[in-house]
């Protein structure tokens, strides 16, 4: 019974719809709360004023960045490299706004190394706003873009490798049905060191057998 809950309440959270970018977005998908965007290097104000605000917060969980990361001009170099890798769809990079105040950036939600082939498969990464925690908008975002990605791309597996320590987003992405695979030593740079992650992997539940 409490699974069955558990599985009706992560089906209505990962509804999404894909609505009509604004000016500055090339696609947006809209969830109950948030709205997703990928955007051009038109939002590059917006984008380095959220990493500007969240510097000090995000600093433990990122990788090492120079001075220069938190400007308008570097931002928009960015944005440009993410754009192309959408259009070889190598990569899809969220921005998270709530829908109520779209010109205000929330978070980031990046689904990289896009494979085909026999492997057909990607990483995830993300983070918040230092003032947005704990009200379930990650959740909310992980979830419906998941979906997204398994159906447009039809990816069989998306992996998230997770810093031990970090009991927030483990709960995160175990909320939203990824499952412990493995550990994985020195796997990543992370605040300026090779940092041991816990591999956290979600499955595409429709593809089972390539056709
Ligand atoms: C990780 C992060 C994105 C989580 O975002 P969030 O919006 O606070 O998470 P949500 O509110 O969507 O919560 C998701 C789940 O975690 C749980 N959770 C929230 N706060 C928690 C806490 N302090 N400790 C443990 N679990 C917590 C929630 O209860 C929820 O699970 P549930 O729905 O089953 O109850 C955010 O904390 C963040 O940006 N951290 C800094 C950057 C970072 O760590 N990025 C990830 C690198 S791998």
């Amino acid at each position: 019974m409490i699974l069955k809950i558990k599985s009706e309440t992560i089906l209505k959270m990962s509804r999404y719809e894909i609505i009509t970018p604004n000016k500055n977005a090339v696609l947006s998908l809209q969830t109950k709360r948030l709205v997703l965007s990928v955007y051009k290097p038109s939002a590059a104000l917006a984008v380095a004023d959220y990493l500007i605000r969240n510097r000090d917060f995000h600093k433990r969980y990122s990788q090492r960045q120079k001075e220069k990361y938190f400007t308008e001009k570097e931002q928009k170099s960015y944005l440009k490299f993410d754009l192309k890798q959408f259009r070889e769809n190598t990569q899809v990079g969220f921005w998270i706004a709530t829908i109520d105040d779209q010109n205000r950036i929330i978070g980031r939600l990046s689904f990289y190394s896009l494979i085909g082939g026999c492997m057909n498969s990607c990483f995830v990464g993300y983070h918040l706003d230092q003032q947005e925690q704990g009200k379930g908008y990650m959740k909310e975002a992980l979830l419906a873009s998941c979906d997204f990605m398994f159906k447009y791309y039809r990816l069989h597996r998306i992996e998230a490798d997770i810093l031990p320590t970090n009991e927030r987003s483990i709960a995160c992405v175990t909320s939203c049905g990824f499952t412990k695979m493995g550990y994985n030593v020195k796997f990543m740079e992370i605040d300026g060191r090779y940092q041991d992650h816990v591999m956290f992997v979600k499955l595409n539940p429709e593809v089972e057998n390539v056709t």
